[in-house]
């Protein structure tokens, strides 16, 4: 783990263990000047401490390349809650408590929000004990419709590119997670006319779509081959990959999981399969607006929401842009985020 950290070429790393619930926290500081930086908090069982520290450093780096993208000044961090696999519900509040005096600790160097696995609840009691929190039930709230918000308006500048036309209607898209992002995207999608092919590890998701006659449910073990003009991850990173990349059966790629090539490398698989993958670190971006603009940057909710629409115009501009090149989708939203970077470093950006 000290070489992973040793090598890593983020600001920094603190790793707490929560003795009470035997809970380990890591927060990585990819980037902390000029600006504070910020970043979901995750929390979920992992398979070994090496997996829950790569996933918090991978995850803080997006979120640099994530603000930048948003013109957002903000650097990127992340913070990862290892839970022990049987973890007591009741025991939750307390660790969030603790996890709140570590924050409050670092002065405010690390800012944090929701995440996969954290609760508006949770960030209540966070709350009880630092500032530097936001997206509780006091502040913004739950980012997750305004993340889907934004993955709708980038499905429709996908299809726009790849189609010739935005129109949803009849168009089936297949959303993979129902939960905070994947529910409210769906009742979007359907609302404009789309059929969706819903699938969730948690089954129990299936009984809110149901009666709605363009829902159709697909078995998660079904989900990557079900033949459908978008797939959307909106669940775990990670699902892009060799194998999986080879069974797709659709034109389009977006959604809202962080960071899900699996490889650097997947990209270009996906683009040899002729696929237009929207690239996560742009098309997530809705909550980042959401929970920042709101909570930490007094934007109105209609300048919230003005700048979540504008995410398919760049967007678009990813696209362009990659054409130019002959890259990936993926390395041009990389390089325009870091030059971006650049020109918020150098005091311009909005
Ligand atoms: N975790 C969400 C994301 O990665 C929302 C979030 C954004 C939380 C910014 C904190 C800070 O986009």
């Amino acid at each position: 783990m000290h070489e992973m950290i040793r090598t890593w070429d983020g600001a920094f790393v603190v790793t707490h263990h929560d003795a009470p619930t035997g809970a380990m926290v890591y927060i990585a500081v990819h980037r902390s000047t000029p600006e504070a930086a910020c970043g979901g908090t995750r929390q979920r069982s992992y398979s070994s401490p090496e997996r829950a520290l790569q996933d918090a450093m991978g995850l803080a780096e997006t979120m640099t390349l994530k603000f930048a993208l948003l013109d957002l000044p903000r650097g990127g961090g992340k913070a990862v809650i290892d839970l022990p696999a049987d973890l007591p519900a009741e025991a939750r509040a307390g660790l969030m408590e603790r996890y709140g005096l570590l924050l409050e600790s670092l002065g405010g160097v690390f800012q944090t929000g929701a995440d996969l696995g954290t609760s508006v609840a949770d960030l209540d009691r966070v709350a009880g004990k630092t500032r530097h929190v936001f997206g509780t039930s006091q502040g913004r709230g739950d980012p997750g419709p305004s993340t889907a918000l934004g993955v709708y308006t980038g499905i429709r500048a996908c299809l726009q590119h790849r189609f010739g036309s935005d129109s949803l209607d009849h168009r089936r898209v297949l959303v993979q997670g129902l939960g905070g992002v994947g529910a409210p995207l769906t009742r979007r999608l359907l609302e404009a006319g789309a059929t969706v092919l819903g699938t969730d590890v948690d089954t129990g998701q299936r009984a809110h779509f149901e009666e709605n006659p363009g829902f159709q449910w697909v078995a998660p073990e079904d989900a990557l081959t079900a033949d459908c003009d978008v797939f959307a991850p909106c669940a775990m990173g990670g699902v892009l990959n060799r194998e999986s990349i080879s069974r797709l059966s659709c034109a389009i790629v977006a959604g809202s999981a962080n960071n899900q090539l699996a490889q650097p490398e997947d990209a270009e698989l996906l683009q040899d399969r002729g696929i237009l993958h929207a690239p996560d670190i742009l098309i997530s971006g809705g909550g980042a607006l959401y929970l920042l603009g709101g909570d930490t940057l007094g934007w109105t909710g209609e300048e919230i929401e003005a700048r979540i629409l504008g995410l398919g115009q760049r967007l678009l501009e990813v696209f362009r842009q990659a054409e130019e090149r002959g890259c990936t989708t993926q390395s041009a939203a990389v390089e325009l985020a870091r030059s971006l970077r650049q020109q918020l470093d150098r005091g311009g950006g909005s």
